[in-house]
């Protein structure tokens, strides 16, 4: 089986329209999305996929930002699409981030505590697995 990571389109993005625009984006570049669902997450659910911020300042700001809304949720596949949807997505601070990148594109600072950047995706292989599971069981 081809690598696989976890993608979340988060409240923003949702809020914003912008789902079809990011998933085309992940299908343009070769990808394949394998498992896709629309969600509210709960409060367990992002204590465990941010385990590694609790405790930061911006970790209840977060956590408040990601329950504000829907989210969508996919695992993507391909060679390489953990490292792949990272550099799609962009650096964290959409201010940052370059054009051409969703990130860089898509987003900007809204002055608020937490950045607002439309997507998530896994960082490594273990916490692709970690969080596949978290979200789709
Ligand atoms: P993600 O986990 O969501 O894919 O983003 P990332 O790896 O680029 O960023 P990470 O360092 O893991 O931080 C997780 C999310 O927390 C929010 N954040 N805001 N100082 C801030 O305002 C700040 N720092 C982090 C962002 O939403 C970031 O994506
Ligand atoms: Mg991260």
């Amino acid at each position: 089986m081809s690598e696989q990571t976890l993608v979340l389109i988060k409240p923003d993005g949702v809020e914003r329209g912008l789902t079809g625009e990011v998933l085309r984006r992940i299908e343009a570049k070769g990808y394949r999305i394998a498992e896709l669902t629309k969600l509210t997450a709960t409060p367990a659910q992002l204590a465990e996929h941010y385990a590694e911020h609790e405790g930061k300042p911006f970790f209840q700001p977060l956590v408040d930002f990601m329950l504000s809304g829907p989210i969508v949720a996919a695992v993507v596949e391909g060679e390489g699409v953990i490292a792949g949807f990272r550099s799609l997505c962009g650096v964290s601070d959409p201010t940052a981030a370059a054009p051409g990148t969703i990130r860089g594109d898509l987003g900007r600072d809204w002055g608020e505590k937490v950045q607002k950047n439309l997507v998530h995706g896994s960082d490594s292989p273990e916490s692709a697995e970690r969080e596949i599971s978290i979200w789709f069981g």
